[in-house]
């Protein structure tokens, strides 16, 4: 079996991205380590603290994030980075650096206390050619500039899925600490018969979300006729996973609780990496109006509607908002 850095250098990916992922994957396996540990080390349960997101952190989270933080800021590469954890922006001492890293240092964090699937999303841009000084502004560019963008899987076994732009591949942690690629070329079921959304929100969506949903349920009996099952772990990067696997949609849609925001999701941390990968392998990833990768930003913590997965099943979804 092929390692993550042999696999990369064989497809000629840039050393310098190459570098970085490696870097990344340094945080990563501490990450892994520290989850692993659970309650033996008194990493579980929350903090006093509040994220610019209004949410609790827990202890992993903040130590997710620190570790992310102090692994990527020592590599020359790294001009900045920006965390679902922090307020603004980091800069390190490389203003020559090239890139700059995105991340949810953990996602599906109200999973780490009951033992369920977790995981690191990340996305990489390249500092803008025109740059000055140190700003905000350096990140806020849309989907499609990312060069790289993938996630670690905290399962029973820890996965790594990447792109680098050029299909999506997947990565076994082994005992030794190599990451070692186990699912070449990742493509995505253009049907499926699985959703996954959080019905409890029902009431807050939209007249077409409601509508499709509806006609899910209603099975062969419906107009879809055909049965559809359901699944929720609380944990995108889970469902992602999943969705990778063997197909299905996932949405997090817009919903009437907090009207002013567009979703619940994060565009910079969970919207962009994640539509990466289902679009390079094969699926698509929508607002349910537009593609994700399009979206402009003008807020690094800027929510999203996010809908994505089976080619087939979007577009299913799509029409009944063209409707609307
Ligand atoms: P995070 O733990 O980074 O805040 O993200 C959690 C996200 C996502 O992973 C998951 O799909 C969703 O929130 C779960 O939301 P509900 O609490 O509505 O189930
Ligand atoms: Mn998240
Ligand atoms: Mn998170």
């Amino acid at each position: 079996m092929q390692l993550l850095n042999s696999f990369l250098k064989h497809h000629q990916t840039d050393p310098e991205l190459v570098e970085l992922i490696d870097t990344l994957m340094i945080a990563c396996k501490e990450i892994a380590l520290q989850l692993r540990e659970g309650e033996l080390s008194g990493v579980l349960g929350v903090t006093d603290n509040t994220n610019i997101q209004g949410e609790t952190q827990k202890k992993l989270d903040v130590i997710a994030n620190e570790v992310l933080k102090k692994v990527l800021l020592l590599n020359p590469l790294v001009r900045g980075i920006a965390s679902e954890e922090e307020d603004d922006p980091v800069f390190s001492d490389h203003m020559d650096g090239r890139f700059l890293v995105t991340f949810d240092p953990l996602d599906g964090s109200s999973n780490i206390d009951i033992n369920v699937s977790v995981g690191t999303i990340f996305s990489i841009l390249e500092v803008p050619r025109d740059a000055g000084e140190n700003s905000v502004e350096l990140f806020l560019q849309n989907g499609c500039n990312q060069v790289a963008a993938g996630y670690v899987l905290y399962g029973p076994s820890a996965v790594l899925a990447l792109t680098t732009g050029d299909g999506v591949n997947m990565f076994t942690l082994a005992h030794t600490g190599d990451f070692l690629l186990t699912h070449e070329d990742v493509t995505i079921p253009v049907s499926t018969g699985e959703f996954a959304i959080n019905m409890s929100n029902y009431r807050f969506w939209e007249a077409p979300m409601r509508q499709y949903i509806d006609d899910l349920i209603a099975g062969s009996d419906g107009p879809r006729e055909k049965n559809y099952n359901m699944r929720w772990i609380a944990s995108m990067v889970a469902e992602v996973h999943r969705i990778l696997t063997r197909g299905g949609l996932f949405t997090y849609p817009w919903d009437a609780r907090e009207p002013a925001k567009p979703g619940k999701l994060r565009l910079m941390y969970e919207g962009n990496p994640m539509s990466m990968l289902i679009e390079q392998a094969g699926g698509l990833s929508s607002t349910c109006y537009s593609r994700i990768m399009e979206v402009e930003p003008d807020n690094i913590h800027q929510r999203v509607s996010i809908a994505l997965g089976s080619r087939e099943e979007v577009e299913a979804l799509i029409k009944y908002h063209e409707k609307k």
